[in-house]
């Protein structure tokens, strides 16, 4: 029996990346190994998006440089967006990796082992640059594969995601992900909805869909186009899934019809993360973001229109080039008016390839990044514990994920430990329960609140199995449907 050990770094799409490779490679025989030094297949899956992700990778293949000169047959590939990104700059780092694949080639990872095993030498798969090729053929080198599934690299056994999109078209000056996910493609509706169907017979109560820019997903052409709301309209249908959530939105095309699918459709979470990156015109301008703040606000009117009580993330890139302190100040306007659940906030990190990097140069000293960076971070842990706080007292139907981390880390189990889960609009609960109880939505009521978490009590203390199926069929108002 061979044995894979993978470590995955980046978005959520390497983390269902990996779970297809996971799977691909079982079906060779292979298990999974808890650590690297019990494993004779060691792959890092691996983001570009940042440089301190790609150090992350480089520094940890450093430390298999010895384990591979006492073990030279164990084998090390580097796969998804660096992979795609240095190609074979990566066997120049790192002479003894044996396999680089980049996200668009990964259904050839057990092949490009088994070349590697039978000495071979190096193996190196990627696809064609944005402009090395006709477009139809660039597209094509960037589809993913078909989706082999495995239950055991999931989130939980009751969670998925689930792509629906590869790749991205919008060309946002700072970003690699164009370059290292290729064109934007949808995926077929059909494909997509046998999926779904799949996942839910396994167990799956809650899935997410993936999308670099989830909310632009189109498949075909003129009126016959499917967009996102008709999508949900056919995933809502499917019995077993309880909740459908959809990552990364793009604030454009979040447009009205969308939104009042969402309202419409029960199960579709009322939790929408849709990235501004900065509150300055000028700076959004210099990204290439495509719409001002004025159109953003725009579109947060909409949504509190449609949906009053959805919960909104977003993310900030802060330092970006020539960001003054006058242009931070209007992102932190920005945070303060929007109030959203939570803000993802990033020190701008140059990449080379992007239009950013040709024409501007990087010149926010790092230490004033930083300081933006605890700034807004501040100002955003205290509206999101605001915001918490309103909630006390309130019941949620929270999906049950599982123990906490603290509760893992001690190793308990049985009653009486601290339990996690999440809310229809994807805020984090834990409460006092016990293992049995993951993958059951149950009627949480909260008493405590921080900026990240809400502390509540089962609504019933103890409750019988019977008792279980009762509150997971009861129909709940709309007040429950959010928080
Ligand atoms: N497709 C998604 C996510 C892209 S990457 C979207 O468009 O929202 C996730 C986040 O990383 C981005 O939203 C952005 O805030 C951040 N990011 C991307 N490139 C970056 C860079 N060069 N430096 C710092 N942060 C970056
Ligand atoms: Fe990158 Fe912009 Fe595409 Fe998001 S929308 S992946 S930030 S280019
Ligand atoms: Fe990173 Fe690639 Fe995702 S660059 S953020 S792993 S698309």
């Amino acid at each position: 029996m061979m044995r894979l050990y993978i470590e995955t770094v980046g978005c959520q799409m390497n983390v269902l990346d990996s779970e297809l490779v996971v799977a691909s490679l079982k079906r060779q025989g292979y298990e999974l190994a808890r650590a690297a030094d019990q494993a004779d297949t060691i792959l890092f899956n691996t983001c570009s998006v940042r440089q301190h992700a790609e150090d992350k990778v480089y520094s940890a293949l450093g430390k298999l440089k010895r384990t591979k000169q006492d073990f030279p047959d164990k084998i090390v590939g580097v796969l998804g967006c660096m992979a795609q990104k240095d190609q074979q700059r990566v066997f120049d780092r790192a002479p003894y990796v044996d396999l680089v694949v980049g996200p668009g080639q990964l259904h050839r990872v057990p092949e490009l082992i088994e070349e590697a095993r039978r000495g071979a030498g190096r193996q190196l798969a990627v696809s064609l640059g944005r402009r090395e090729g006709a477009v139809e053929a660039v597209r094509r080198s960037h589809e993913s594969f078909d989706p082999l599934r495995d239950p055991e690299m999931r989130p939980t056994p009751f969670q998925a995601y689930l792509r629906i999109q590869v790749g991205c078209d919008k060309f946002c000056a700072y970003c690699v992900v164009p370059m290292t996910r290729g064109p934007e493609q949808g995926r077929h509706p059909d494909a997509i909805v046998a999926e779904a169907r799949t996942l839910a017979d396994q167990g799956c109560l809650e899935i997410v869909l993936l999308g670099q820019t989830v909310n632009s997903y189109r498949y075909g052409t003129g009126p016959a186009t499917v967009r996102l709301a008709h999508l949900l309209e056919r995933l809502h249908a499917i019995d077993g899934i309880r909740r459908l959530k959809f990552v990364t939105g793009f604030p454009k095309d979040m447009t009205r019809e969308l939104l009042e699918a969402v309202r419409d459709l029960p199960k579709v979470s009322p939790y929408l993360h849709v990235p501004l990156q900065s509150g300055s015109d000028p700076v959004l301008e210099r990204m290439k973001r495509g719409y001002t703040v004025d159109d953003y606000r725009s579109m947060m009117e909409r949504i509190r229109d449609t949906l009053p009580d959805a919960a909104v993330s977003s993310d900030f890139i802060v330092g970006f080039c020539g960001e003054t302190e006058d242009d931070f100040e209007r992102t932190k306007e920005c945070v303060r008016a929007f109030r959203f659940k939570n803000s993802f906030i990033f020190k701008y990190s140059e990449r080379s390839g992007t239009k950013a990097a040709e024409r501007f140069p990087d010149d926010v000293p790092d230490g004033i990044k930083q300081r933006r960076n605890n700034e807004l971070l501040e100002i955003q842990n205290a509206i999101s514990e605001e915001d918490n706080v309103r909630l006390l007292g309130r019941t949620f139907d929270v999906l049950v994920e599982g123990p906490s981390k603290t509760a893992r880390k001690k190793g308990e189990e049985g009653p009486d430990i601290q339990m996690t889960g999440r809310t229809h609009c994807d805020r984090i609960v834990v409460f006092d329960g016990e293992t049995r109880q993951a993958g059951r939505i149950l009627p949480i009521t909260i008493y405590d609140a921080s900026a990240h978490t809400l502390f509540g009590i089962l609504d019933i203390p103890d409750p019988t199995p019977q008792v279980y199926s009762l509150l997971q069929g009861r129909s709940r108002g709309d007040e429950e449907r959010c928080g």
